[in-house]
């Protein structure tokens, strides 16, 4: 039975692929390195996110099951000293590791925290890795490896084009230390990832939710200073500082957890795998789609608009780190994980009605006592009103 050291099973992506793993394929057993925090110990942690995980999956009768295969280990990537951990009684036969923890913080990173934990916190599991001698070492980057690049990404080793933020420099540097570890890897590469397609939901949002937050709080804002209802059409006259981009790659959970899952599951041969998904949609489908389902009027995107306004620095402060993904023009190439996983995983597409869904999905779970809000995700597009 393999037994697969994991970090990062508290986060979005760890725990789909654990719950995923256990449940469609044959037993194995997880050691997690998990932090502990919020008043809870690492192990506590663990049993409330697979319990939670499980009921999003629909599986909660599995979570039993499911917490028997895994042990946990408190520790930190940063701090944990790979000899001391290698010798850990529970890391004995450890044969495959699955390194999925990092900051996603994509804003500056003044403190260098950002590059500790996803630069350093790998070298610390590569060396680890190499005291196992294990015999596979999964890594999940990021498709923004990319960085500045325009143009088409290939499933291979990056070049260094410059980047947007200390997050995709540090998962490049990261990377780049998988593929040189001498052990043999597989690299994931997810784009933006967004709500499950069924239903829209996701039960961690990130990055691009910040947006759907910021723009629900400020019209909120607006409408109460001058005395509208919200669930009327308002004027925001806000600009959005980004180029519109034909390429904005979000990637619905369950195909991230899908994809890895099914990926893991091959042998590891040095391959690089674009979980990207192969339908992008664009900055202006986006912006639309936010628009009519918000009921918001005066939004537009371009770099040519001055919109310096009060709004525009506050949407600067707290979403700009966000702009960048909105007007890259990468285009990632599906090669290898065509070849793995079929036209037909890959090519499934997402398009307005699944960015729709999510929109909804997130306003309905994480605002249910927003009463303008909760009735604005229940009403359908208003597809007569012409937004200005
Ligand atoms: N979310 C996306 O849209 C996206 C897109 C592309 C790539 N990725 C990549 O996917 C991977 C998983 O990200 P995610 O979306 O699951 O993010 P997440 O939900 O924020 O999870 C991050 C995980 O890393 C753990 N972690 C962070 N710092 C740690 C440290 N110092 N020591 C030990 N564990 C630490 C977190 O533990 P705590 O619970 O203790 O914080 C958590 O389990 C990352 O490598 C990320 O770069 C994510």
């Amino acid at each position: 039975m393999d037994k697969v050291f994991l970090t990062g099973i508290t986060g979005l992506v760890g725990s789909a692929f654990v719950v995923a793993s256990l449940r469609d394929h044959e037993p194995r057993h997880f050691v997690c390195l998990v932090r502990h925090g919020g008043g809870m110990t690492a192990e506590e942690r663990v049993d409330k996110i697979i319990r939670d995980e499980c009921v999003f999956d629909g599986c909660p009768e599995l979570a039993d099951f499911v917490l028997k295969h895994i042990s946990v280990i408190d520790g930190d990537v940063v701090t944990i000293d790979p000899e001391e951990l290698a010798r850990h009684p529970l890391m004995q036969g450890v044969n495959k590791i699955f390194h999925c923890a990092a900051d996603v913080n994509l804003g500056k990173d003044p403190t260098g925290k950002v590059f500790r934990i996803n630069f350093n916190g790998t070298e610390n599991i590569v060396a680890l890795a190499k005291l196992l001698k294990i015999a596979e070492f999964h890594y999940v980057a990021t498709a923004y490896v990319a960085g500045k690049l325009v143009g088409t990404a290939y499933e291979r080793q990056a070049t260094d084009n410059g980047f947007n933020n200390p997050y995709e420099e540090s998962k490049f540097k990261a990377e780049n230390l998988v593929r040189a570890c001498g052990i043999p890897y597989t690299i994931y590469r997810p784009a933006i990832i967004t709500g499950r397609r069924s239903d829209g939901r996701i039960r961690k949002p990130l990055a691009f939710y910040r947006i759907l937050e910021f723009l629900g709080k400020l019209k909120s804002h607006h409408c109460k200073k001058n005395g509208v209802s919200p669930v009327e059409w308002y004027n925001m006259q806000i600009n959005f500082s980004a180029t519109p981009s034909e390429h904005v790659y979000f990637v619905p959970i369950d195909y991230v957890q899908e994809a890895v899952t099914e990926l893991f599951e091959l042998p590891a041969t040095n391959q690089t795998y674009h979980v990207t998904g192969n339908s992008p949609i664009t900055t202006r489908q986006i912006e639309d789609t936010v628009c009519d389902v918000l009921r918001l009027d005066g939004v537009s995107v371009g770099t040519d608009c001055k919109g310096a306004n009060q709004d525009g620095e506050l949407m600067r402060r707290f979403i700009g780190d966000l702009f960048p993904y909105f007007s890259s023009d990468i285009i990632f190439d599906q090669t290898n994980i065509t070849n793995a996983l079929g036209k037909e995983f890959v090519n499934r597409k997402y398009g307005t009605e699944g960015l729709e869904t999510l929109i909804r999905a997130f306003y309905r779970d994480y605002f249910p006592n927003v009463e303008w809000l909760q009735t604005l995700a229940n009403t359908p597009i208003e597809r007569e009103h012409h937004r200005n």
